[in-house]
């Protein structure tokens, strides 16, 4: 596949679904509480994408996804299956919420803490939001796309983390993934790429307390650490401009960088 350039045309779709998933976001918040199962917060969100915003949750039956958010709870990585699982206290968990509107995607994830998170979870919490940012500021017209993950890379182990290698971030659009594929840490691969405006792609750097090594759960889409350390990630809609990026997917407390 070829990177597509969105149009202005497009780019205010984008900006409205980015808008939209943000929403979602910020209308769960107060469920995310210790004794709330993963499965009463995916309804809530279908319900609010479905019926308040007259949008579609891109992930329910993604490649036979069978929910529409994504939940990662501790050590579980990404791609999260939402279920009968309780919250409690010291839990940190992803919440991903993909909406399209409009024929267009906004993909955005943050990180929530149930209780008192152990100091240890916390500070894995925020060094995943700071590398996300340090991608963030890598972005710019005429950079090359290595070097979000080359910065996120060098961030996260200056703290003794590890960046996840198989799942990546992803141009968006249209499509859910669309190319380039946006890895987190340093391959040469993405030196070649060249970053333009109109771009539109998600940074979503996944961090492990422990090693990077993952793998899969036997329902087929749950990722957890291979050392059963605790994982944590953020993840924003970015669209490349002249001058630097404008995160599509901006919360109300965050500023554009
Ligand atoms: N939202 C995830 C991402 O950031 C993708 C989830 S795919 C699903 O790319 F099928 F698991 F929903
Ligand atoms: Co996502
Ligand atoms: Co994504």
């Amino acid at each position: 596949m070829k990177i597509s350039l969105k149009t202005p045309e497009e780019i205010e779709k984008m900006r409205v679904a980015g808008r939209l998933a943000v929403d979602v976001l910020d209308m769960i918040t107060p469920y995310v509480q210790a004794g709330v199962t993963t499965d009463e917060l995916d309804r809530l969100c279908h319900d609010y994408i479905v019926n308040a915003q007259q949008a579609i949750p891109s992930p329910l039956n993604y490649k036979g996804f069978p929910k529409s958010i994504c939940t990662s709870v501790n050590h579980q990585v990404c791609h999260g299956v939402p279920g009968k699982r309780k919250l409690k206290n010291g839990d940190i968990v992803n919440l991903d919420i993909t909406v399209m509107k409009n024929g267009y995607h906004g993909d955005t994830s943050r990180m929530f803490m149930i209780g008192k998170p152990s100091i240890r979870a916390k500070r894995l919490v925020e060094i995943a939001y700071d590398c996300l940012w340090i991608g963030i500021r890598q972005v710019r017209a005429g950079g090359y796309l290595s070097e979000v993950g080359k910065a996120i890379q060098r961030y996260a182990v200056s703290k003794k983390c590890s960046v996840v290698q198989e799942y990546c971030g992803h141009g968006i659009g249209r499509e859910f993934h669309e190319d380039p594929q946006v890895l987190h840490y340093y391959n040469p691969k993405s030196e070649e790429i060249l970053l333009q405006p109109g771009m539109t792609f998600t940074i979503e750097p996944m961090i492990n307390a422990g090693k990077r090594h993952v793998k899969q759960l036997p329902d087929k889409w749950t990722v957890v650490t291979k050392d059963h350390n605790i994982s944590a990630q953020w993840e924003h809609t970015i669209l490349v401009t002249d001058t630097g990026a404008q995160v599509l997917t901006l919360g109300n407390h965050e500023q554009q960088p």
